[in-house]
């Protein structure tokens, strides 16, 4: 691929790459990303999937992050490069694919000479035994990355609270279909979710980061709640009545239950996202607020703002 305008001597505009953008974060970060000077190129499976949104400063190129060769053109002038991307849609081995995954892109980056790589990983704790596959992988993940030698700015959150997104999805289906729920013991795990727009001011930010070393923060909102606590909130806010028994573990049974109520497509996901349930993802590390001046809502301000922009969609 042609460096056409740095070859005439022309200054290049810097190229931001967005992966993950017929995703449901990716998707809200494009139009604020292309509202910005510069140029964004979004790296899809499936280009036709995003074709209309493509315009003078958004580009789309077919790209696939399991395959190698197919990278380097889509990285070819970029400067910062978004990673927003999970592989455990349609994939018995996850956590392998998700291995190589940020293997190949890693090392493509590095040999484009991009400048910082900026993903969105989950919480949870590294020393914790039991922590799920889901949340291990997502932080092996945040590592490949930054031994790629490429400053890489790793966000760690818990679940996202927007209309849309997958995790929040799952809790909303369960509540709006189940007046009386089975739940799990580790429904009262403690978590602290964001609001998607929080998520999404915190990516943004941190284009604009000063260089320096490879950072990872741990993002959340300003309280902590019990998943059974979410659950109540919301029923609450959509005026539901809605009684919670409490089992010590969720059988398979249950389980199947639960994602009995989840669409086929979001069917593997959604089961890995449940076995995560059971991990505490709070913020344990302050060092976000240091360096953003970004202030995340409360979670039900969260939810209001996800029933609110349900409603708008
Ligand atoms: N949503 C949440 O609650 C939440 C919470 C914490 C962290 N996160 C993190 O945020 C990131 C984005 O999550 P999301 O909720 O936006 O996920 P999502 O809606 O499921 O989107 C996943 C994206 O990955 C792309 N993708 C999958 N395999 C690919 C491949 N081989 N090559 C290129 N692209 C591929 C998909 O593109 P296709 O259209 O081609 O499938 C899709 O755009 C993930 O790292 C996730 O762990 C999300």
């Amino acid at each position: 691929m042609s460096t056409d305008a740095s070859d005439a001597g022309i200054p290049r505009e810097p190229i931001v790459l967005l992966t993950g953008a017929s995703g449901y974060v990716g998707g809200r970060l494009l139009p604020l990303l292309a509202r910005q000077p510069g140029r964004v190129r979004c790296l899809a499976r499936n280009p036709e999937k995003l074709r209309r949104l493509a315009s003078d400063n958004v580009e789309i190129v077919q790209a696939d992050v399991l395959d190698p060769d197919s990278l380097q053109k889509a990285l070819q002038g970029v400067t910062t490069a978004y990673y927003l991307i999970h592989l455990m849609s349609g994939s018995n081995n996850f956590e392998e694919q998700d291995r190589q995954a940020a293997t190949h892109f890693a090392a493509a980056a590095k040999a484009a000479g991009v400048q910082r790589i900026v993903y969105l990983g989950g919480l949870g704790d590294d020393s914790d035994p039991d922590l799920s596959p889901h949340l291990r992988s997502r932080h092996e993940v945040g590592k490949l990355l930054r031994e790629s030698g490429v400053e890489t700015i790793e966000f760690r959150a818990g679940m996202v609270i927007g209309a849309g997104s997958l995790s929040f999805q799952l809790m909303q289906s369960l509540t709006d279909r189940l007046p009386v729920m089975i739940c799990p013991r580790w429904l009262t795990t403690k978590t602290q979710p964001i609001a998607v727009e929080d998520v999404l001011s915190y990516l943004l930010a941190a284009k604009d980061l000063p260089p320096g070393e490879s950072r990872t923060f741990e993002i959340g909102s300003h309280d902590t709640a019990t998943y059974a606590d979410l659950i109540r909130e919301y029923a609450r806010q959509r005026g539901l009545r809605r009684w919670l028994i409490f089992v010590p573990v969720l059988t398979p049974y249950l389980s199947g239950l639960w994602l009995a109520l989840v669409t086929p497509s979001t069917y593997e996901v959604g089961r890995h996202l449940i076995e995560g349930l059971k991990n505490p993802t709070i913020v344990q590390d302050p060092s976000a607020q240091q360096a953003f001046s970004i202030r995340p809502v409360g979670i039900k301000e969260a939810i209001q703002q996800s029933l609110a922009g349900e409603k708008t969609d």
